[in-house]
């Protein structure tokens, strides 16, 4: 089959419209000779917060017994707010990094694990050189220094591990902890704060006998991506949440490698949300149920306030379908998503029980409107007719972006973006969701198209349209209702068959910014590509 999109293929290296040179670039694969990692700070940037990161391997208690090997982030406030830096006790999680708009951050990042890695912000506005491109990975002992301006507006992001083809195991492992961004217009806002503003860490594992963490094995399970049979809160198995009869703010991030949430109350309660992945929504939106996908962020208002001391709520993750290739196109029993006989994709579970255990009289309220967002529509784009593909497709095997596996020297001529500009974003399947294109290729399409959480680095983007076409509309039917669209967001579900247009500013910053699938083990696939801001 001829791809639909017209692709230019050309040796990034060779382009000499680049303004950099190619070892300041690719200085860790292509040129290991001569790194320029950033490894001291920079004497004119003044920082106001200077904290200290450590990957290391460690041990900790996760379920009762033995403790778990894992690898961890460990974080030291040299310079800054105390409130900077908040732990989470006994757990392979980093700690929380609450960062205010306007302050200037710096991180000496240390690896000490036996293996390279480089940690990502996700979410954050920063430039290359702070977002963790893999091709900054570091050696065992190495230091890398990240220096950057919070831009971000208040908001739930979180940093992890971004390791070339090492993404899936080093998150799975535990390198990953979450980072909050407040800023004026939030302040000004009645949300609930402190105690009663809460990390909801969302992820799957699968232990032995012995509590020690099971990866998957094999390209099946890759191609499936991992999904566990313990669901952790925060790092915790079997989470129990004391509440008291008031509104909470609970931070839902889905730091799971594969596995996509569909969240709801056991009694039918709907959902309200506050915020998406990168800020405050204009105004708190309501749904009988969330979908949320691997690395989104959904902040969640829970109001306990009229409920009674004794009452038990368990907030679970429903059943739903299509997010799994059908059985034809995978083989025989292979489209259930599961990892040896355990919670599949789409399954009914619970995550945590809250358990209301204290009346008190006064709660914030829910305000009627948020922040201000500025709409972005075709208007401001400049590619308005000529929209930037990101195609999903999936090679037995081999998923991949616009017909593409990832290379870390490689930008074609449609991933070039001009400094400042604002572009239309195209995310479809290559096939399936097309018209056209019956006959085989389309066949296969159906049958090996499954679920893929979306994200860009950099900027957050806007969601303009969101269509779905051809078949698999009766499986859609059981996850429409669960998206929020009105917010900022750097990371977006496309179901089978689902195409969705986008608007994404490319301001501030030029260099390579990572475009990729979030299930992790895609990810690692090659299911990642990057545009190259100039
Ligand atoms: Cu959270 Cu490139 O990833
Ligand atoms: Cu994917």
């Amino acid at each position: 089959m001829t791809n639909k999109i017209n692709y230019k293929r050309r040796n990034f290296l060779q382009h000499s419209a680049i303004g950099m040179t190619a070892a300041g670039l690719f200085p860790k694969l292509l040129f290991a000779k001569n790194r320029s990692l950033k490894s001291e700070p920079t004497a004119s940037f003044k920082a106001d917060v200077e904290i200290e990161i450590i990957s290391r391997d460690a041990y900790v208690p996760i379920k009762s017994g033995r403790k778990t090997k894992v690898q961890k982030y460990y974080a030291k406030l040299l310079k800054g707010p105390k409130d900077t830096i908040v732990e989470l006790e006994d757990n392979y999680l980093g700690p929380t990094l609450n960062y205010k708009q306007g302050q200037k951050v710096r991180i000496y990042y240390k690896n000490k694990l036996t293996e390279v890695s480089v940690i990502h912000m996700h979410g954050m506005h920063v430039p290359q050189s702070s977002d963790g491109h893999p091709m900054y990975a570091i050696n065992t002992g190495e230091t890398l220094v990240y220096e950057f301006e919070v831009l971000n507006r208040a908001g739930t992001n979180f940093y992890h591990s971004h390791s070339h083809e090492m993404t899936a195991t080093q998150v799975y492992k535990g390198l990953a902890g979450l980072i909050t961004v407040t800023d004026k217009e939030e302040q000004a806002l009645d949300l609930p704060r402190g105690e009663y503003d809460l990390p909801f860490v969302l992820q799957d594992r699968t232990f032995d006998g012995r509590n020690q963490l099971q990866y998957l094995h094999g390209m099946h399970g890759k191609m499936m991506g991992f999904l566990g049979d313990t669901i952790l809160v925060n790092g915790k198995p079997d989470a129990v949440f004391s509440v008291k009869t008031r509104a909470y703010r609970f931070r839902v991030v889905n730091g799971s490698n594969s596995r996509i949430y569909k969240l709801a109350w056991n009694d039918g309660t709907p959902l309200t949300a506050i915020g998406t992945d990168g800020n405050l929504l204009e105004q708190p939106e309501t749904r009988p149920y969330l979908m949320l996908a691997p690395a989104e962020r959904i902040d969640l208002w829970l109001d306990f306030s009229h409920r009674s001391v004794g009452d038990e709520l368990v907030m679970k993750s429903l059943e739903y379908e299509g997010a799994m290739p059908s059985r034809g196109g995978m083989g025989m029993g292979m489209g259930m998503g599961m990892s040896g006989g355990g919670l599949g994709q789409g399954d009914d579970f619970s995550i945590a029980t809250f358990k209301v255990m204290e009346k008190v009289s006064k709660s914030p309220v829910l305000p009627k409107k948020l922040v201000k967002i500025d709409r972005l529509t075709e208007r401001d784009v400049d590619n308005k007719n000529n929209p930037i593909p990101i195609a999903i497709s999936m090679k037995p095997m081999r998923p991949q972006l616009n017909g593409r596996s990832y290379a870390m020297d490689r930008v074609e001529d449609f991933e070039e973006v001009e400094l400042g500009s604002i572009k239309k974003i195209k995310i479809f399947h290559e096939h399936g969701g097309m018209k056209g294109g019956m006959g085989r290729g389309r066949g296969m399409g159906m049958m090996m198209s499954m679920a893929h959480p979306i994200h860009l680095h950099g900027q957050q983007f806007q969601v303009l349209s969101r269509k779905m076409e051809g078949r698999g509309q009766e499986e859609y039917k059981t996850v429409r209702e669960g998206y929020i669209n009105s917010g900022w967001k750097d990371t977006v579900l496309v179901m089978p068959g689902e195409e969705l247009v986008i608007v994404k500013p490319f301001q501030d910053f030029k260099g390579l910014f990572l475009y990729h699938c979030h299930n992790l083990e895609h990810e690692d696939l090659g299911m990642m590509r990057q545009f190259y801001v100039s």
